[in-house]
């Protein structure tokens, strides 16, 4: 059966739910789109990533608005007025003065709340400027959102960036129906005890109607830090909780399966697998981040070129890192340990016509993301923590049916998901280095059985599905 019969008998029917009585406002950190200025026009690009591929098609549909950071390109917005008349839905930019900016985005939510929400204590940075920022600035989201919202609307807020505007909102009398999707990990109330500003957090969730996360942990965990640390805990009066949902992000299963086998794609695909050699490639694909496990990977890899001597020279690591949050100083030291060890494990294994792992420092376009998905013989996951992991998700998807292997870290989201995979635990470098081998040594049978059985559930649980359990 061809991959379009089987998506065709397979996929569920999209559900019927009646729309919002009004409009719905996405708020988020990243507005769908940036401003392209090549001196003649000024241009709307569309962002990549998770959040906007899930969110701007539903955005298009129902003629929503999203209101954003600028990027800091508030000049380039001003002049961007025509075209943002003619995007298919309203988009409001908002500018954040550069040292406020600074200390909300790379201090209190990337170098505070990230490495805390992903368990990384030890990273977690504790400033009270920092926190007043993230405060300023998540007023300054709820004033935009306050002027924007009318009777009627649904307000869906996105992540960790904004986790007080709920309750400024409600502060501020606004009585729409709020949601709240947090894509990242919630920690373990042990954990999160540690954030000085933990109560002003909770009190500001408790403004939801409905908090939604990526797993049943997460939710138990708030549920604990609501009971523990939320407002009126420990009084005898509560206020009232938001309901809280588990409602795993997902992917556009059907549109990623069938671009992945366009002739574009396809024929991408074949000269980066000329350009192999006939090596089996292994390949690795995320936004250079400390929570990926990249290190710990390289570890792996290192492992298995000293005890497998006999793959050496038969496999290809292909590393595509992403880079992200250039500001904040621990992603920039993280990236020079990165590429240290890289060349350190290249210069140790390379021969004159062989180097053991090809690394890439910038994004891809996704035509050129699908062709290395479906030239790699295994994908390598190894996040030490992860909400879910939606490229473990699009590997799938661009294999559909065929072969290929999923190795993939306990700790990400996707794990729960994704039988199919092999799990390893990334801090555990020999298991991985085994199970990398036990991957490429795979017989195709099981290849494509496992494949098949993920492939199936990720057409059962789409992106779609996602959004419309959200908005229920
Ligand atoms: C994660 C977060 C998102 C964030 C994305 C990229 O997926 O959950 O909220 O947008 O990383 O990070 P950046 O800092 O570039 O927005």
């Amino acid at each position: 059966m061809s991959i379009e019969d089987n998506t065709r008998s397979k996929a569920r029917p999209a559900l019927q739910r009646p729309r919002p009585a009004g409009r719905l406002l996405i708020v988020a950190n990243r507005l769908p789109y940036r401003v392209l200025d090549d001196g003649a026009k000024v241009e709307l690009q569309r962002n990549v990533g998770g959040l906007v591929s899930a969110v701007h098609p539903l955005a298009e549909r129902v003629g929503a608005a999203w209101i954003g950071w600028d990027d800091g390109q508030t000049a380039l917005w001003s002049r961007a007025r025509n075209a943002l008349r003619a995007a298919p839905y309203r988009v409001i930019p908002l500018a954040l003065p550069e040292r406020l900016h600074a200390n909300y985005y790379s201090g209190f939510c990337n170098a505070t709340l990230w490495p805390l929400f992903h368990s990384f204590l030890g990273r977690a940075e504790f400033h009270q400027s920092w926190y007043e920022a993230y405060l300023e600035a998540n007023r300054r989201f709820a004033d935009r959102v306050r002027r924007e919202a009318r009777p009627g609307d649904t307000i869906w807020i996105h992540d960790y960036q904004l986790m007080l505007v709920p309750g400024l909102l409600r502060q501020a009398g606004v009585r729409s129906r709020i949601l709240f999707f947090l894509h990242i990990p919630f920690p373990a109330a042990d954990l999160f005890r540690h954030l000085p500003w933990r109560s002003e957090l909770l009190a500001g969730l408790a403004g939801t109607d409905v908090i939604a996360v990526q797993a049943p942990e997460h939710s138990r965990h708030m549920r604990d830090a609501l009971d523990q640390f939320g407002p009126g805990a420990g009084g005898n009066g509560r206020p009232k909780i938001p309901e809280l949902r588990t409602i795993p992000i997902s992917i556009d299963t059907v549109r990623l399966s069938r671009r992945s086998r366009s002739p574009e794609v396809l024929r991408r695909a074949e000269a980066i697998r000329q350009s192999g050699a006939g090596r089996k490639i292994v390949l690795s694909v995320e936004r250079l981040d400390y929570a990926k496990g990249i290190l710990e990977r390289l570890r792996a890899v290192e492992r298995l070129l000293e005890r497998r001597r006999d793959l050496r020279e038969r496999i290809w690591f292909l590393q595509l890192s992403v880079p992200t949050r250039t500001g904040v100083g621990t992603y920039e030291r993280y990236r020079r340990d990165v590429d240290e060890m890289v060349g350190r494990i290249n210069g140790r294994f390379s021969r004159p016509e062989w180097v053991p792992i090809r690394y890439l420092f910038r994004s891809l376009p996704e035509d050129e993301l699908l062709a290395y998905y479906r030239v790699a013989d295994a994908a390598l996951i190894t996040s030490l923590k992860d909400g879910m992991n939606l490229v473990a998700k699009e590997y799938v998807a661009a294999h559909g049916h065929g072969g290929g292997v999923l190795v993939l870290s306990e700790f990400a989201g996707a794990a729960r998901e994704m039988r199919g995979a092999l799990l390893v635990n990334p801090h555990h470098a020999t298991e991985t280095a085994d199970t990398v081998a036990r991957a490429l040594e795979m017989p195709l049978e099981e290849q494509r059985r496992r494949m098949s059985g993920m492939f199936r559930h990720l057409l059962r649980h789409t992106v779609h599905d996602w959004v419309e359990r959200c908005l229920a």
